[in-house]
């Protein structure tokens, strides 16, 4: 795991992104840049594009061209099942936890791909709600735990770059504050963090800078220190 600290290389470089679903043309033109160490968040209201950026970054949308290089490498035109192999995990919006299995059976489920993963207690240090519940079968598990569960999991894979679509959707304001301590200590540990948040209340407790989407547009950055002087502009952006 590099220091997060001192290193400062840009990790993940997107440029011109435009991305497909069929015939519907969604993301026009998105540019991103996430250096190493990094939390930064998408915002924007339903429908601008935020989801389809992250699936274009996993390789998962019907066509997609422009540039998105990982630590120098081109993933346009590189096979889906490779992309996960570089080192970056993806926490999808709808968690995706087997229902049948166990909770310590879904934590081992995403393979090994890289050394210097987390190991299994160090998970569950970092989510003391799971800890303990290794046999808990995943329907039992409240949404907050599952959506703790979702990101534990990509922990022990070695990915160094995490990318979380909405973690904080529909949980309750105690459990968005334990997702939100979890991923403070992430990237205190190094990892680079890319959140698709709606609620900028939350996502300026964590993050460095944000980029604003609409209409599958990158319309703005606005670094977390600047946010206070931009609270009208990101009123208006998200409509809240
Ligand atoms: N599977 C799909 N097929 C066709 N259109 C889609 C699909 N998924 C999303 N879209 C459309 O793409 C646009 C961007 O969606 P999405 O990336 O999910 O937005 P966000 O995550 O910001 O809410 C929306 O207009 C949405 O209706
Ligand atoms: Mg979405």
């Amino acid at each position: 795991m590099p220091d997060g600290a001192t290193v400062k290389t840009t990790m993940l470089e997107i440029r011109d992104l435009q991305a497909f679903y069929g015939e519907s043309h969604v993301l026009h033109g998105v540019n991103i840049d996430v250096r190493q160490g990094e939390v930064v968040t998408l915002l924007g209201r339903n429908g601008a594009g935020k989801t389809t950026t992250m699936r274009s970054i996993m390789g998962i949308v019907g066509k997609r061209n422009g540039s998105i290089r990982f630590q120098g490498r081109e993933l346009i035109g590189m096979a889906q099942h490779r992309i996960p192999r570089l080192g970056i995990g993806y926490v999808p919006e709808e968690r995706g936890i087997f229902a049948s299995l166990s909770v310590d059976e879904n934590l081992m489920l995403p393979p090994v791909v890289k050394s210097g993963g987390m190991t299994v207690p160090q998970i569950y240090e970092l989510f003391p709600n799971l800890k303990g519940r290794g046999t808990t079968q995943g329907t039992r598990l409240s949404g907050g735990e599952q959506q703790m569960l979702a990101i534990a999991r990509i922990l022990r894979t070695g990915a160094d770059l995490i990318l979380l679509d909405e973690p904080t959707e529909g949980l309750a304001p105690v459990i968005i504050e334990q997702i939100g301590v979890a991923v403070r200590k992430l990237k205190q540990r190094g990892f680079t963090i890319v959140l698709v948040e709606q609620n900028f209340r939350f996502a300026a407790t964590i993050a460095d800078r944000h980029y604003v989407m609409e209409e599958g547009h990158v319309v703005d950055m606005i670094p977390n220190h600047q946010l206070a002087q931009n609270m009208d502009k990101l009123h208006t952006y998200l409509g809240v």
